[in-house]
């Protein structure tokens, strides 16, 4: 296998020209995003794990995995961006700030008769489908959630158990997505999609809002363990996670900020084609988007997402599935006394990427690009856990997806 990972650098990053605003991922956003999603019963800060054999093993200072397996017992970390959007929402309807509306307020009988029977729908490939519909079966609420063809069975029941319509189509992500619109512009249902387009904004924006929770977790956790990172590798879908990550961490340090890395599955490379093209604009990408990181096959860029991404990260990352896979079997198999984290093909891209740069002398060039070296403390987003879990046995038992195996 010769494929490797592509990259490109981001030379508008680190101008001084005028860049997206990062308001609504400001401190004292974030905090109130924060106070909302504490105000769940099952809210716990997820796990940020230190890999220090694997980052000794590497070269590096320290390898930092924020483990979303644990995120309120859902295994994925979409369910802060469905939850803060549904609670944004309802606010509006109610006229009232977030910051007045705590979980147990919002499941009052008051004001569930105020708001009455809304329906809620999205379009998924499973995590952030299932968070939108827990998240209305905790209100009271209903749900119509939508999958793209070839979407996991497993995925799928575990929607379906939070008491939601779920259906898996014959279209592929982005289709879904319009499918989920039409039908709630069709039947008055409230559609809550993480993606923007220019009719729909404060949704997405609301999704991008309650993704700041993980990101000022893992900061918190990390001045317990030293301080910030230097690099940060997060992976992107339609890019809202990587552009909320980016925003929170440019909007806290400015031009002392880590190093970002952003990085997509080969087949579903949106984002590294929009940088790519090098014009600012994105750029989509169509077809089957046929990927083991279900997560992240979706070819068309959020755009809140792509205007941070754009104007902030360093460097955009393409790559294979074989890099996913090693990810897992690196996760899963822990140098030493290092942790274990159990993390799907969506959530181990990124660690596997890291490896990769860190040990394949045949990207040297990207190391000193991103200059990577003893000194360097790196945060990865283990987004998921073993969401699929016949699929996770294969990689990691069985060995699917071998790894190219090239130090050099
Ligand atoms: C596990 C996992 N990681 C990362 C992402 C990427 O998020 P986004 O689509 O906002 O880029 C997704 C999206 O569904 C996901 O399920």
């Amino acid at each position: 296998m010769d494929k490797q990972i592509k990259w490109i650098a981001n030379g508008n990053a680190r101008n001084n020209g005028e860049k997206a605003s990062l308001d609504f991922l400001s401190e004292n956003e974030t905090k109130k995003v924060m106070d909302f999603h504490q105000s769940f019963p099952q809210y716990q800060a997820t796990p940020l794990k230190s890999l220090s054999n694997l980052a000794g093993c590497a070269g590096v200072s320290g390898i930092y995995v924020k483990d979303e397996s644990y995120r309120f017992g859902l295994n994925a970390f979409k369910v802060l961006g469905g939850t803060y959007a549904i609670g944004r929402y309802l606010a509006g309807r109610l006229n009232r700030d977030i910051s007045d509306l705590s979980f147990e307020k919002l499941k009052t009988k008051e004001i569930r008769e105020k708001l009455g029977d809304i329906t809620f729908t999205s379009a998924t490939d499973g995590n952030h489908g299932r968070g939108v519909a827990w998240a209305a079966q905790q209100l009271g609420q209903r749900a119509v959630i939508y999958m793209p063809r070839g979407s996991s069975l497993v995925r799928l029941e575990n929607i379906k158990a939070t008491g939601a319509e779920g259906y898996i189509t014959d279209l592929n992500y982005d289709d879904a997505v319009r499918l989920a619109a039409g039908n709630a512009q069709k039947h008055g249902w409230v559609i809550v999609q993480d993606t923007a387009w220019e009719s729909y904004m404060d949704i997405p924006t609301w999704i991008m809002q309650g993704y700041a929770t993980m990101a000022a977790e893992a900061l918190e956790q990390l001045n317990r363990l030293g301080g910030k990172p230097t690099h940060v590798f997060v992976q992107a879908g339609v890019g809202a996670l990587a552009g909320a990550m980016q925003g929170f961490f440019a909007s806290a340090f400015a031009e002392s900020r880590p190093i970002t890395v952003v990085v997509e599955p080969d087949k579903a490379d949106c984002i590294y084609k929009s940088a790519l093209a090098g014009d600012g604009r994105p750029r989509n990408v169509t077809g089957d988007m046929d990927t083991i990181m279900a997560g992240l096959a979706c070819g068309e860029p959020n755009s809140i997402g792509w205007e941070i991404l754009w104007d902030y990260c360093d460097v955009f990352i393409s790559c294979p599935d074989y890099v996913a896979a090693k990810g897992m079997r690196i996760l899963g198999n822990p140098l030493g006394a290092d942790p274990r984290v159990v993390s799907g093909e969506s959530g181990a891209v990124t660690t596997g990427v890291l490896i990769d740069i860190l040990q394949n002398e045949n990207l040297s060039e990207i190391r000193d690009l991103l200059k990577l070296d003893k000194d360097s403390r790196i945060l990865v987003f283990s987004t998921e856990g073993d969401t699929d879990p016949d699929s996770y046995r294969d990689i990691v038992w069985d060995g699917k997806y071998p790894s190219c195996g090239c130090k050099g």
